[in-house]
């Protein structure tokens, strides 16, 4: 068999992309990009790789979150930094709880193309090619708007670019320090939450204090002053991840230079289809969604297409089954792993199974069945015997009212207030913190319960 070459996709069939009418000006485009610097280094996703690998073991956990779809109008240094606290937050708690360190994974820098139930949509008679993602077209609803230009490419690499250097300064110009436990609260999180999250800090900053104060903090001192903060995002848009794809110099594999993780959708994952197939080819590690429709044949084709030599960290299984369907569905995709021996990451994202239309007309999700399907998953883990590797949320650090629920009780009429995602409706920062501490208490259950069948 011939080596994966970065181009073989173009020979199978693909869904949700888009049919660039200008091909010059598509060409042109990849041939700009290509030059490019990649984004990212074979170094860090390696890196990643085996903190993936850790978590599949129990040993870590991953929190993966940011945008549904990162937006070019609402692009600015609050919003990334706000997502970030938020996100510091949140594995703060989850490190409290689980007392394993937690892998900060973004969904930014990056996670601008959207597959869509319908190719058109039709509002008062009138019907338009759908809304794809910044990257691709526009949300307004103009048959202009809705025309795919490759030049958006440009914009979104440079968006990325952009977001990933702030992140980077974030992760380690001091601001991520644990020292600064208590500044990385939002103004507007107030409530019990917040409340439970300043007790957290608390008895971290004391926990910090006695650890200068016996001198141990000297060896540590950088591994505390600074995270490490990963990007992914789904790979959707090919033309683009194959311009940011290099030969990484090291080892000679080929590297997607776009993001640190990239995933495959769940109406993308075809195993003979385009994006299965770019995905196969690089070293990064790879997530794969699995609705209730992924079967058993079809887990077994796609691991041993993107993870034939069964490398720890390079798959990572990310259930979206919705609340009261992940009994049905994730035991017997557990048995299919099992029965393969495949190393996977588990991994639960609450929110794609979980999407409604309020009775107002907004796309939105209950929080209830957010917290539901989260503590469902970790029951068949339980049951099972098997690990939560880590949660996926679509969440921001603004104050948005976009999903109905938690304590501050955003209801169908509040939609209207603050709705800003261009794709679908994200947590709020109190909705992401009161979440955090839903899973901390589930990690720390787990915990518990190891730890009394080693005692007993
Ligand atoms: C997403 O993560 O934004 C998404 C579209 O998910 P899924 O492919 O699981 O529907
Ligand atoms: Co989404």
């Amino acid at each position: 068999m011939s080596e994966w070459q970065k181009t073989d996709w173009r020979e199978k069939p693909r869904v949700q992309m888009p049919d660039y009418t200008d091909q010059d000006a598509l060409h042109a485009v990849e041939a700009q990009l290509s030059k490019y610097p990649p984004l990212v280094f074979a170094g860090e996703a390696r890196r990643l790789k085996k903190h993936l690998a850790a978590a599949a073991q129990g040993e870590a956990f991953l929190l993966q979150g940011g945008d549904c779809a990162e937006s070019f109008e609402q692009f600015s240094a609050d919003s990334i930094r706000d997502t970030f606290k938020v996100m510091l937050q949140m594995a703060m708690v989850l490190t409290h709880g689980a007392k394993v360190p937690v892998i900060k994974v973004g969904r930014m820098a990056g996670q601008f193309a959207k597959p869509r139930s319908a190719p058109t949509e039709v509002i008062d008679g009138v019907e338009l090619p759908s809304y794809r993602g910044d990257i691709i077209n526009e949300l307004e609803f103009t048959p202009q708007a809705r025309i795919p230009d490759p030049a958006k490419m440009l914009q979104a690499y440079t968006q990325a670019a952009a977001t990933l250097n702030l992140l980077r300064a974030f992760s380690t110009g001091g601001y991520a320090d644990v020292n600064q436990v208590h500044a990385w609260t939002l103004g507007f999180t107030e409530s019990k939450k917040a409340e439970a999250y300043r007790e957290v800090a608390n008895r971290i900053s004391d926990t910090l204090d006695f650890m200068k104060a016996a001198g141990v903090t000297q060896d540590t001192a950088h591994t505390l002053q600074s995270v490490e903060f990963y990007t992914s995002h789904e790979s959707l848009l090919l033309e683009y991840e194959e311009a940011l794809t290099r030969r990484d110099s090291t080892s000679g594999n080929w590297l997607a230079g776009s993001g640190h993780l990239i995933w495959i959708g769940d109406r993308t994952r075809q195993p003979d289809g385009a994006h299965v197939e770019f995905c196969r080819g690089v070293l990064n590690p790879i997530g794969l969604k699995c609705g209730p429709s992924m079967t058993s044949d079809d887990l077994k084709l796609l691991m041993a297409r993107l993870n034939p030599k069964n490398e720890a960290g390079r798959l990572t299984l990310i259930a979206r089954f919705g609340a009261g369907k992940v009994a049905e569905n994730l035991p017997r995709l557990i048995k299919t792993v099992r029965e393969e021996g495949a190393n996977v990451v588990w991994v639960c994202d609450p929110m794609h199974g979980n999407t409604i239309k309020s009775s107002t007309g907004y796309k939105t999700r209950p929080f209830d069945s957010v917290l539901r399907e989260v503590r469902e998953f970790f029951g068949v883990h339980a049951s099972e015997g098997t690990v939560p590797g880590g949660v996926h949320f679509e969440m921001t650090g603004q104050d948005v009212t976009e999903c109905i629920g938690g304590v501050q009780a955003v209801s169908e009429e509040d939609l209207s207030d603050r709705y800003h995602t261009a794709c679908d409706p994200r947590l709020n920062a109190s909705q992401s913190l009161e979440l955090a501490f839903l899973v901390a208490e589930e990690l720390s259950n787990l915990r518990a319960a190891r730890v009394n069948r080693a005692a007993g």
